[in-house]
């Protein structure tokens, strides 16, 4: 193939990957979005197989089959609710991607660089396995932590900063030595250390990083995936690899930069970790139980929603969790048909993922001009009849707004008690992601409606 049209594929496949972000910007556009990065997607691989593959074909195909079979099974055996641990896993793929392509080059002996050039690859390799190792490990206890397999509470180990700098400049130390090191042998050894300092890094840096920062801490491993893409293109100058690991790697960083603004935090605290472990945690039972509560039972509830003119329904990770998407859906529908004013207000790290409520409520077909980001609704509570919240718990939590020694403070919520009514679906009194207290739960306007999700909005929705 050509190298004119070889850069020629490359730049179209570059543009439709811009186009494909830019597609995904919004719910109406994402759809299209997408089909331009599958589009680019299928030039890219046939372009760069027939260009650069010359031999072991047979390899090749093993491997794009056995691969492209997984990918096939898990995309469709997987829940949308596990689509966060998914998106977590396949990073961790991208780091050890890196490294082992870093790896490979470093023992490609059939490269023969002197010079600056020699010292530029070996610094392309050492960054690209670094980046990679931290992104393999991270990702991976970003997984256990989002699965649940491992706790959600933030590891702090004593003088854990101090134990950050070190390794960060071991890492450096060990870099120089690599780049200077006398023979092949010393400088494989002095790869090989570093490789396990940032697997170490990355283990650390995650698994010190408390339940409420999760958001950052995906979208920041979204962003390392990228750069260690980006990486892994210099060291194969492949121009295509480059961009594209750019791409994500930036996106990953803008769209880290939105969650910290979201949750009024810094990027640089998120990073130092252990965000939801403030003294004022504790578990939700010792500080209200379902006794201190006032219930509310489903004809009472559809007797309210009867006579309510403006209503705005919360959802939060419990509506994922029940699957309640599609009930709420036609309890909306029905209302709007009886003239009332049905909107739905959506918190930025709602669920567990960034958009997770808005793929559920697209995936139930509720109209796109009735789901609204917190900010543009949070100023209209006071007019809403009756709020209900379906699963949502950490992000309509009033003491990140009153309390300041709540382990949340700072955080902007979706302020639901400033309306007349807030129903409150959830099945118990159990604390949200961060574990952290709800007063909401004992305010005087609130009513609790204990219950899976799903099938209090079906009896609802039966009673309406
Ligand atoms: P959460 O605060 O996690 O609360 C979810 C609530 O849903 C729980 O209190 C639970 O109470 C209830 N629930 C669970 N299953 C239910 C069911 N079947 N029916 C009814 N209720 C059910 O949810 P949120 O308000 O969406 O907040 C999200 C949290 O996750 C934040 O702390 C956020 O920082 C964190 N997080 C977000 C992301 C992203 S990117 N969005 C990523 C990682 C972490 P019961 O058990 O009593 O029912």
């Amino acid at each position: 193939m050509s190298e004119n049209l070889i850069s020629v594929s490359y730049l179209g496949a570059a543009a439709l990957f811009i186009l494909a972000l830019g597609g995904l910007k919004n719910n109406e556009s994402a759809r299209r979005g997408n089909l331009y990065g599958i589009i680019g997607m299928t030039i890219a691989v046939l372009v760069t197989i027939s260009a650069f593959v010359t031999k072991n074909y047979n390899v090749l195909i093993v491997v794009m089959a056995g691969g492209g079979a997984l990918g096939f099974v898990l995309s469709r055996r997987v829940q949308m609710m596990q689509m966060p641990e998914l998106v977590a896993i396949l990073h961790s793929l991208v780091g050890l991607a890196a490294v082992l392509i870093g790896y490979a080059n470093f023992l490609d002996t059939s490269i023969q660089l002197v010079g600056v050039e020699k010292t530029i690859h070996e610094i392309e390799i050492y960054i690209g396995v670094g980046i990679g190792a931290m992104t393999f490990t991270g990702s991976i206890i970003a997984y256990g932590k989002l699965s649940g397999m491992i706790g959600g509470q933030p590891m702090l180990l004593p003088a854990r900063h101090w134990l950050n700098l070190a390794m960060l400049i071991g890492v450096i130390v060990v870099g120089i030595e690599f780049v200077g090191a006398e023979t092949h042998g010393d400088a494989e050894m002095m790869l090989i250390i570093m490789t396990l300092i940032t697997l170490a890094f990355g283990i650390h840096m995650v698994a010190a990083i408390g339940g409420a920062d999760m958001p950052v801490v995906i979208s920041m491993l979204n962003s390392y995936s990228g750069w260690a893409a980006a990486a892994t293109g210099f060291m194969l100058s492949n121009d295509l690899l480059i961009v594209t690991g750019a791409l994500v790697g930036s996106s990953g960083a803008i769209l880290s930069y939105i969650m910290c603004r979201a949750m009024n935090r810094n990027f640089i605290s998120v990073i130092a970790g252990g965000f939801g472990t403030a003294s004022g945690t504790s578990s939700a039972s010792s500080f209200a139980e379902e006794g201190d509560v006032t219930t509310i039972d489903i004809a009472e509830t559809a007797q309210l929603l009867k006579t309510a003119k403006e209503v705005m329904v919360v959802p939060g990770y419990g509506m994922a969790m029940a699957q309640a998407q599609h009930a709420i859906s036609d309890i909306a529908k029905s209302l709007i048909n009886k003239g009332v004013n049905v909107r739905f207000g959506i918190h930025p790290v709602a669920g567990r993922m960034p958009g997770h409520m808005n793929v559920l409520l697209a995936e139930a077909k509720v109209p796109y001009d009735i789901v609204f980001e917190m900010d543009e609704v949070n100023d209209d509570f006071p007019n809403i009849d009756v709020s209900i919240i379906i699963g949502a718990n950490d992000t309509v939590n009033p003491s990140a707004l009153d309390d300041e020694n709540s382990p949340i403070a700072g955080m902007p919520v979706l302020e639901v008690w400033k309306g007349e009514i807030t129903i409150v679906l959830k099945r118990g009194m159990a604390a949200g992601y961060a574990g952290v207290d709800n007063p909401l739960f004992v305010k005087e306007n609130t009513r609790m409606l204990f219950g899976d999700a799903k099938e209090s909005l079906d009896h609802l929705y039966k009673a309406l």
